[in-house]
């Protein structure tokens, strides 16, 4: 059985003080996560605050982004070595913003996703289609590239430290969500896919979150997809009570 994970990507929001009062306000409330894996991910400049502010509660802590390369001349990135530093778990790795407004390509997210494991962090890899890609029937081509040049060299006994996050660009930050439906196909491909890739053993124990416009509202009927392994949420995830009902949605998956 796969425990379902939730993660809040807060994304480039809140000032500090704001994140640690969020933070302080889930971690109050884990009594009831009701068996759930939860993390959140605010930006790195916040991460400090929110680690204080998650003490003592089994809330993870996630970072949205890493740049491969150990150390060194590399003005304005942030090291995996930084991150454990920081006390954080998880880390995103291709999310649609990196690869569509900042121009991440499959290869480099292939190398994140490397130093992500080696450093022993768990590793979000965010994959999904844009709209035209969609109309175009090419949402399964699109899924599975970046999967296969993502995982690109990782090996099965890393499965582990893995998540997927499956994400219809189209979907993200517009209020927009995929059917029920829509997501359970295109969640049963992924899987499906990573058996490929790894092998079906190891592809059943996989993670595969949902992404894209959750909110308590429509949690319930996401999660309760065979192949929907929990939810990344953005808007949702910057308030604790409807931060809260996505995760109650998912407690309902066990
Ligand atoms: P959203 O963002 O929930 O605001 O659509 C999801 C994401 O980008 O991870």
């Amino acid at each position: 059985m796969r425990k379902a994970f939730v993660a809040g990507n807060w994304k480039m929001n809140l000032t500090k003080n704001e994140a640690g009062v969020l933070a302080r306000g889930l971690a109050a409330k884990a009594g009831v996560f009701g068996g759930v894996e939860v993390g959140v991910i605010p930006a790195f400049v916040h991460l400090d605050a929110v680690r204080a502010g998650l003490e003592g509660s089994p809330i993870n802590l996630g970072a949205q982004d890493v740049y491969f390369e150990k150390n060194g001349a590399f003005t304005g990135e942030i090291s995996t070595a930084m991150l454990l530093d920081m006390g954080v778990k998880c880390v995103l790795v291709g999310h649609s913003e990196r690869r569509h407004v900042l121009g991440e390509t499959d290869a480099l997210c292939n190398k994140k996703v490397h130093a992500v494991i080696n450093a022993g962090l768990t590793c979000i890899l965010c994959v999904g289609e844009k709209i035209e890609e969609r109309q175009a029937n090419q949402t399964f081509n699109v899924c599975k590239t970046q999967l296969v040049e993502g995982l690109k060299g990782v090996d099965k006994s890393r499965a582990g430290q893995l998540v997927i996050a499956y994400e219809p660009v189209w979907a993200i930050g517009a209020g927009l969500t995929a059917t029920k439906e829509q997501a359970q196909e295109v969640h049963k491909y992924v899987r499906g896919e990573l058996a490929k890739i790894f092998d079906q053993a190891t592809a059943d124990g996989l993670r595969i979150q949902y992404g894209g416009s959750v909110k308590a509202s429509n949690a319930g009927e996401l999660m309760s997809q065979p192949d929907v392994d929990g939810a990344l949420v953005g808007g949702a995830s910057l308030k604790v009570e409807e931060f809260l009902g996505i995760i109650t949605a998912a407690a309902s998956k066990r």
